[in-house]
């Protein structure tokens, strides 16, 4: 039985001598099944689930909200949606207030995201205590159906769950379900409707043009359209991307002032990156990659971090 080690990336998933062999950063994995469960599917080829699924952000604050708090779980019915549940902290329960939704790699304000939901804290709790903010981001495909079960025709034994749309506590159960039942060859009458491979995910065809036109953007038309900053007009504590010798450079300026440069091209696919002046992050408008300031990958479908430039 192999034993994975935390914190180890993998990159790559190939046959060598007809075993599946699985390549993290410091060493390679042998098996005979490979489960694909890391959020974002990290092989684009076979598969290609960066034509068939995006990323979308929300927002959370956790508050002490100072007075007895009910039970259970709510979401609005009202847009903007916001989702309210309880969590136990050193003792004490706090509320959780969720929301803000857009799609990552577009830069949302302040006031769309922890504004919103602080304005929603205080107006049922006046006297509560904003304790945390995070943020948090899910795989939407086409048709909001997750995508379980053989990973792509041409990969047999490789498996995948993914997809879930902020709900993958309760279908990650669903996906396990019907994962093992491929394994162990059992039928399962449930696993059509999650086939990855299924069609019918692309009668959505708004959500599969939203994917075409913001990939050619991103990946062509953007590089082309001139920076709309200067290196002058970025305020310390903020970023954009600007132009030097031709070229683009995405610039943040820490608060004290500090340069930090980077090539704004995301490593997954190389499509252009957006500044995310609330996180203070370069986003990828494409399928969702986040990177910090410095260019360091945080989130995938990416795995490298961005490339650095050097000012001086
Ligand atoms: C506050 C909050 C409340 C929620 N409430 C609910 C709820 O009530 N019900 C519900 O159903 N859902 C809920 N969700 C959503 C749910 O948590 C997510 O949908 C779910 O965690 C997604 O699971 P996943 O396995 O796809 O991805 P993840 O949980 O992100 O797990 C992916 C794992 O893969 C690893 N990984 C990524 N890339 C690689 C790589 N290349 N190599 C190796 N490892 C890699 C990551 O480090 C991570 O550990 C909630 C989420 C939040 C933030
Ligand atoms: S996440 Fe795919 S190109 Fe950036």
């Amino acid at each position: 039985m192999e034993i994975f080690l935390l914190g180890t990336p993998a990159f790559d998933v190939q046959k060598v001598d007809d075993v599946y062999t699985t390549f993290c950063s410091d060493f390679t994995v042998r098996s005979k099944y490979v489960i694909v469960a890391t959020h974002y599917p990290f092989i684009n080829f076979p598969g290609f689930y960066f034509t068939k699924m995006y990323q979308s952000s929300s927002y959370l604050i956790a508050i002490d909200p100072k007075k007895t708090l009910f039970n259970g779980m709510y979401i609005s019915a009202a847009e903007p949606s916001f989702s309210f549940r309880t969590a136990n902290y050193q003792g004490k329960k706090l509320l959780l207030i969720g929301g803000g939704e857009h799609k990552t790699g577009e830069p949302p304000s302040y006031q769309y995201t922890y504004g919103a939901l602080e304005d929603v804290a205080k107006k049922y709790y006046p006297d509560c205590d904003i304790l945390f903010r995070w943020d948090t981001r899910d795989c939407i495909s086409l048709d909001k159906i997750p995508y379980v079960g053989h990973y792509s025709s041409l990969m047999p034994h490789v498996f995948v769950g993914t997809g879930f749309k902020k709900w993958g506590m309760t279908l990650s159960n669903v996906a396990a379900n019907i994962v093992v039942d491929e394994i162990l060859q059992k039928e399962n009458r449930f696993a059509y409707l999650f086939n990855p491979s299924r069609l019918s995910a692309f009668k959505n065809k708004d959500e599969f043009k939203n994917i075409l036109v913001q990939s050619a953007n991103s990946l062509v038309f953007d590089k082309f359209r001139p920076a709309q900053m200067s290196f002058d007009e970025i305020a310390n504590n903020s970023g954009s991307i600007i132009e030097i010798n031709n070229q683009k450079v995405g610039i943040y300026k820490d608060p004290n002032g500090k340069i930090f440069a980077v090539k704004p091209i995301c490593t997954h696919l190389g499509c252009q990156l957006s500044w995310n002046d609330v996180d203070k992050t370069w986003d990828c408008p494409c399928h969702g990659s986040r990177f910090d300031f410095s260019g360091k990958n945080l989130y995938d479908p990416a795995i490298k971090d961005l490339e650095i430039y050097d000012l001086d």
